[in-house]
């Protein structure tokens, strides 16, 4: 029994030592200390040794199993080692490599045209409001002082849901619901998606976004409306950028006026390289937004005394402003999401 022991340690030593990887020095190690392992298996003879023996037998196979467990953990740092100095001397780091290019991401034209447009009325006090785009028909068009059978109503130009809802064709709904939700004074902006059934040609898209602005307070007047307009233009624009109010209409303002720009273009020459200026068509404006004073209809409809206050709104696409800034003849371009025109901006 004792020599069949030592004989067990020796050889299982040696092995070990001869073991070129770690599953070799694994398959070793199971092969004597497992289950079914030839140390296992000599201590199962034990039965057979006489009891005075059975001490000395017991020491000398937990002696082997030691020596035995030291030299599976010895020859696996050494497996290790050898494994690293192999690596190190096959495998190089080239650092003249140049490096992994990252891709990075960037923004969408609309939202830079957006984040810059907020910006500036943010520096004026305006406040950044939401509201759904899924509205009543009382806050799209009611409210706003739209007659019954005003033809926005229409099936044709309004996006109608179920149980009498519908697509907000503006944001000049969330007026409305932030003039309902507190009292004067407001000075909000509202962007936001709006929907209109139109056909999809280069100028027009049935799903666009807006900014809406909103002022009122006590004797706000409509110099005040062009003050703020201007500033925006020319921050936005260039300070060379000239304004004009011109006459229009809107059921929610009176009176309503749309703004135009001198065409950046052209510098409002209406001529560009001894040609019509292709931007503004000669004329050497661009029109830009619809504006006017806060119908006094409106501020009943949300409770606020139209002999108290006075206001002024003005609603912008912001399409149509990143088509004239970053010269895009085609709205379409916005939302195909191909990459070629992204990468541009
Ligand atoms: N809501 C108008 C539109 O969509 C724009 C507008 C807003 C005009 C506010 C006047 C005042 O055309």
């Amino acid at each position: 029994m004792r020599e069949q022991i030592e004989q067990i340690r020796q050889e299982a030593v040696a092995a070990l030592s001869q073991a070129a990887d770690l599953s070799a020095l694994d398959a070793i190690r199971v092969g004597v200390l497992g289950k079914k392992g030839s140390l296992t298996a000599a201590l199962r003879g034990m039965k057979d040794v006489s009891p005075e023996e059975r001490p000395l037998i017991g020491q000398l196979v937990n002696e082997a199993k030691d020596a035995v467990e030291q030299a599976v953990e010895l020859n696996k740092a050494r497996i290790v080692r050898r494994q690293r100095e192999r690596e190190a001397a096959t495998e190089r780091v080239d650092v003249s490599l140049p490096g992994r290019k990252i891709a990075r991401g960037s923004l969408h034209p609309l939202t830079e045209t957006l984040d810059e447009i907020s910006a500036i009325f943010e520096k004026m006090g305006f406040v950044w409001e939401d509201g759904p785009e899924v509205e009543t028909d009382w806050h799209n068009f009611g409210a706003l002082n739209f007659p019954p059978d005003h033809p926005a109503r229409d099936e044709q130009d309004t996006l109608f849901l179920e149980n009498g809802l519908l697509l907000r064709t503006h944001t000049s709904p969330v007026q409305v619901r932030v003039m309902q939700r507190h009292r004067p004074p407001v000075r909000m902006i509202a962007p936001g998606w709006t929907y209109r059934k139109d056909a999809i040609d280069a100028t027009h898209y049935p799903m666009f976004s807006q900014v809406e602005g909103l002022l009122v307070d006590k004797n706000v007047t409509l110099g005040d409306l062009r003050g703020v307009l201007k500033f925006f233009v020319r921050e936005f624009y260039g300070p060379q950028t000239e304004i004009r109010l011109r006459p229009s209409f809107f059921p929610f303002t009176e009176p309503s006026a749309e703004l135009d720009i001198s065409c950046f273009a052209c510098r409002g020459t209406g001529s560009r390289d001894g040609k019509v200026c292709p931007v503004c068509k000669g004329t050497g404006w661009k029109e830009l937004l619809g504006a006017g004073m806060v119908d006094p209809a409106v501020f009943q409809a949300v409770g606020y005394d139209p002999e108290e206050v006075t206001g002024f709104a003005f609603g912008m696409g912001i399409e149509r402003i990143a088509m004239f800034r970053y010269a895009v003849d085609d709205i379409r371009l916005f939302f195909d999401g191909d990459l070629r025109f992204l990468r541009q901006f």
